[in-house]
């Protein structure tokens, strides 16, 4: 289906609107409706994990409709899941714990559809998507052809993928494969999951939803794109400098020796938890969640990000990085 000047949803509430929208079902409807298409391109999700600083987009958004979820095999101790791009994540992870499937859980209530939950790598609570993909199927806006990659092709980092890279935006995520657990195996390293006495996988999604409900902005209520940065991630030295200055720290183990600080720690040691700068501002709950305090411009959300960067930077000597994706 296209649309053409259409506005596109977005959790920030900026407005954005699209000079030509294509909504799309299955990968026929795409190579139908591609080749015209004017660029550049941009696919969205659930619009969660955009901030679109120019109020028109123009060019052609792709938006994936397909929905359809089911189980295409297994073995004995799992099952493989196929699910639409377009699903919404949590009704996902809703269907996976009715059917006592086991690796979704701690990644309940996170905004977004399946598709941009696998492009984007999206993790809580010691999880990470990419724990439970066995493969993506995409389409090469290139070639209009369907090109299936294993979870190892898809260079999966923290909230990064291939897909994310210049040379992967090529590919549209129609559908992902998941590898589901059929025999109880928890993730309860993080705080609040641990002081759960015989989990199920309903009692650590119940836990996760009212943890997340406490800390993060519900997007029905406050226009947020979730965290604004990503953690930053630095080398052994510049963790042990840190650490000298300030013993409290919260700091995780990364990939190669790397330690991952705490962005939301950094940004309210600032002092700028519940912080406003005209109508933008800084969630009063979770220092590293910029919200919308109503009819605030994408301007008015990049210079107070601005303003966070100078401050983290001068302070502890780390420059951070958006995590939400900023369409110019
Ligand atoms: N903290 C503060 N002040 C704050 C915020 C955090 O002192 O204002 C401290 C907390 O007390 C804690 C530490 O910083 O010691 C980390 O905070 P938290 O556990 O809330 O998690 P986070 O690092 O802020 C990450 C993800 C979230 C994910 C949570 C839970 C990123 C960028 N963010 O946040 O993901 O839900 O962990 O696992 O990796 C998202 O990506 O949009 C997102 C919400």
């Amino acid at each position: 289906m296209i649309y053409r000047d259409k506005a596109i949803y977005n959790t920030f509430r900026l407005e954005a609107r699209a000079d030509t929208y294509i909504e799309y079902s299955s990968a026929e409807e795409l190579a139908r409706e591609l080749p015209g298409a004017r660029r550049p391109f941009l696919h969205v999700g659930g619009g969660s994990n955009l901030l679109f600083a120019c109020p028109r987009f123009e060019g052609t958004v792709f938006h994936n409709a397909a929905v359809d979820i089911e189980v295409i095999g297994g073995d004995s101790s799992s099952v493989l899941v196929k699910a639409g791009g377009g699903l919404v994540w949590d009704k996902f992870v809703q269907w996976c714990i009715a059917r006592g499937y086991y690796g979704a859980e701690n990644l309940s209530l996170i905004p977004g559809e399946v598709g941009a939950a696998a492009v984007q790598n999206i993790g809580a609570y010691g999880a990470e998507v990419k724990d439970i993909i066995e493969s993506i199927e995409a389409f090469d806006v290139e070639t209009c052809k369907i090109r299936t990659f294993g979870c190892s092709e898809c260079a999966y980092g923290y909230r990064s993928s291939l897909f994310k890279t210049s040379e992967g935006r090529r590919y549209f995520v129609l559908g992902v494969v998941f590898r589901l657990g059929l025999e109880p195996r928890f993730n309860l390293s993080y705080g609040p999951l641990r002081e759960l006495d015989n989990p199920t996988l309903e009692s650590v999604r119940a836990k996760i939803v009212s943890t997340r409900k406490a800390k993060l902005p519900d997007p029905e209520e406050v226009g947020s794109a979730g965290s604004f940065f990503m953690n930053p991630v630095v080398g052994q030295d510049k963790y042990n400098s840190l650490v000298a200055s300030y013993p409290d720290m919260p700091h995780y183990p990364a990939a190669d020796g790397m330690v991952k600080l705490s962005a939301g720690w950094m940004i309210d040691q600032c002092g700028f938890k519940g912080f406003s700068r005209g109508r933008a501002g800084v969630y009063e709950r979770q220092a590293l969640v910029l919200v919308n305090r109503g009819g605030a411009s994408a301007g008015e959300i990049i210079s107070l990000s601005e303003e966070i960067i100078s401050a983290v930077s001068e302070k502890f000597g780390v420059t951070l990085r958006p995590e939400v994706q900023i369409v110019k």
